[in-house]
């Protein structure tokens, strides 16, 4: 089916009351394994790119996004285009004439007054041209290989009140927010802090977006969406069943050549991964208000 649009997709993930997971894409393998993965578990999702898989691409964005543009338009499943991370200017605005609905335009490394002034003009570039922008504030570490932050540090968590004066200033379409998780984990330990995502709820009037959710058990992902997390980005567990699959069938077999022989299986551990994110994106109880 043609492509469909974030937004659309965020907002009826909103209407019922339920998350809408996004996978990031790193090779084609990782484009099929997501569609596939929405095939069989009847769902839509969002394929998104990141700067830094651009950068692996040789900083190229077109190759990689006309091919999981076309990856998406082959499957059944309805699958949006979402362009992650974005930090360089000149990668924004690549955006439109690559086909993205959606970027998430990073500058949560700047200074608050700094990354709102950035943000907000992000934000305008993309309204001029139909593009819903999202934003970050607070600071999900481990990105680029940094360390994972300390979440209990002073500035790292999100402030309710200072998302809410931010989101208004900025026009964001939706808020990433730092509640506890923190990126490329390989392990599922992540605790969130539920009252504050709670708090963010309800200060801020755009759907929250919870990044590093490769490290945060199911049941945490389940309470995060019944407390208000609308987009749930996942990254690194995929690159772990990719790995593993390929590191068992490379173990069991020391002379293959062909890389089909193991891209296939870690294609398949990976849709499977999909699938079970999929999975835990219900409805939030009865009483739960969605925003
Ligand atoms: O924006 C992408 C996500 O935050 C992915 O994080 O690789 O830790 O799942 P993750
Ligand atoms: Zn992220």
């Amino acid at each position: 089916m043609p492509l469909v649009t974030t937004a659309a997709l965020v907002s009826s993930a909103v209407s019922d009351r339920r998350g809408v997971a996004a996978f990031n894409v790193i090779t084609l393998e990782h484009a099929e394994a997501v569609a596939a993965g929405a095939e069989s578990a009847g769902s839509p999702a969002i394929l998104q790119i990141s700067e830094n898989a651009v950068r692996f691409h040789g900083g190229r964005l077109a190759p990689i996004a006309a091919a999981t543009a076309a990856v998406a338009a082959a499957s059944s499943a309805p699958l949006a285009l979402h362009l992650d991370h974005v930090v360089s200017r000149e990668l924004l605005y690549a955006a439109e004439a690559s086909g993205f609905s959606s970027v998430m335009f990073d500058a949560s490394k700047l200074p608050y007054e700094e990354n709102l002034a950035a943000t907000a003009d992000a934000v305008r570039w993309g309204h001029e041209r139909g593009i819903w922008v999202e934003a970050e504030l607070g600071r999900v570490g481990g990105k680029d290989g940094e360390a994972p932050l300390d979440a209990h540090a002073p500035g790292v968590r999100t402030d309710p009140g200072e998302a809410a004066a931010y989101t208004a200033a900025t026009g964001v379409d939706a808020l990433a927010v730092a509640v506890g998780s923190s990126h490329a984990m390989t392990t599922r330990t992540a605790a969130l802090d539920h009252t504050l995502i709670g708090a963010l709820r309800t200060a801020v009037p755009v759907p929250l977006v919870l990044h590093g959710s490769s490290g945060v058990p199911d049941d945490e992902i389940r309470a995060a969406i019944a407390a208000g997390m609308v987009k749930i980005n996942v990254g690194t567990a995929l690159n772990t069943a990719f790995s593993g699959a390929v590191r068992a069938f490379l173990a069991a077999d020391g002379h293959t050549v062909d890389p089909r022989r193991y891209l296939a299986p870690a294609r398949e551990a990976m849709a499977a991964t999909v699938a079970s994110f999929l999975g835990l994106l219900t409805p939030a109880p009865a009483g739960v208000e969605a925003r």
